[in-house]
């Protein structure tokens, strides 16, 4: 299978910079076409950029897919700021992330909400990138294993293809809070343990989790990204801060 290079850009630039960052994006993929060999690309920008951005992506014919950097869990209605599932996928995503920790912490989203918006979202088409992971006091304390196993049972559910979806909609990102935008990142031992981990609970909770991806989140760089890839069970990347640099960003996916 590729690796996935997702690309997080979160709450990050102007309608001009996002252009720009786009273009930078579809040349460089072009210039290094022998990478999409080995992986994917997908890109998370703000809502308000997604059509400008598509709008790049479609014209330089660059093989890059958009998502949503969340979504609402009901379809429409009454529901001031909020977007739902159904407008992404008429925007031209393909994806969406859920329960990035920044939604977990400033929006205070729990498994519960992350699981009903999985639900409609998987309902729309969406493919959802599920986030988990444990906070540095929880990783000292040595219960990370527990907060993950939770989170993973609290936002997952069985039966998900009698939602329409097959399990290979659903990934998920081991992204460990205290190595988010820290330049902290989780040793390979660690990574790998904890992707072992997520293997072992997805075949628990899910009839068919053989075809799921398993991303890893946090400080990826282009001088880390080679020793993350090579743990095996780690199949993308979500990169936050290092996928506002086309560079960057395209040197992490030629480590894949
Ligand atoms: P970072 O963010 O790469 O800037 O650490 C990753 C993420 O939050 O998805």
């Amino acid at each position: 299978m590729k690796k996935l290079i997702a690309g997080n850009w979160k709450m990050n630039g102007t309608l001009a910079s996002a252009r720009t960052l786009a273009q930078s994006v579809a040349e460089a993929i072009d210039k290094n076409r022998n990478i999409l060999e080995h992986a994917e690309f997908l890109v998370c920008p703000p809502f308000v950029h997604l059509h400008t951005v598509k709008q790049v992506f479609d014209h330089m014919r660059a093989p890059v897919s958009l998502g949503g950097q969340d979504c609402a869990l009901q379809d429409d209605g009454a529901y001031t700021g909020d977007v739902s599932a159904a407008m992404l996928r008429d925007a031209g995503c393909s994806h969406v992330i859920l329960g990035h920790s920044e939604r977990r912490k400033w929006h205070t989203e729990t498994d519960d909400i992350i699981q009903k918006k999985g639900i409609s979202a998987l309902k729309k088409q969406l493919k959802i990138i599920i986030c988990v992971g444990e906070t540095d006091e929880q990783r000292s304390d040595g219960s990370q294993f527990d907060v993950v196993g939770a989170q993973l049972a609290g936002s997952l559910f069985s039966g998900v293809s009698s939602n329409g979806a097959a399990a290979d909609n659903i990934l998920i990102a081991y992204e460990p809070v205290w190595a988010i935008g820290t330049g902290k990142v989780a040793t390979p031992a660690d990574i790998g343990a904890m992707h072992g981990f997520i293997r072992g609970k997805l075949k628990e909770i899910l009839e068919d989790s053989a075809g799921m991806r398993i991303l890893y989140g946090g400080s990826v760089k282009p001088d880390n990204a080679a020793d993350i890839f090579a743990v095996s069970g780690v199949d993308g990347m979500l990169v936050g801060g290092a996928s506002l640099k086309a560079q960057d960003y395209i040197a992490i996916a030629a480590a894949a």
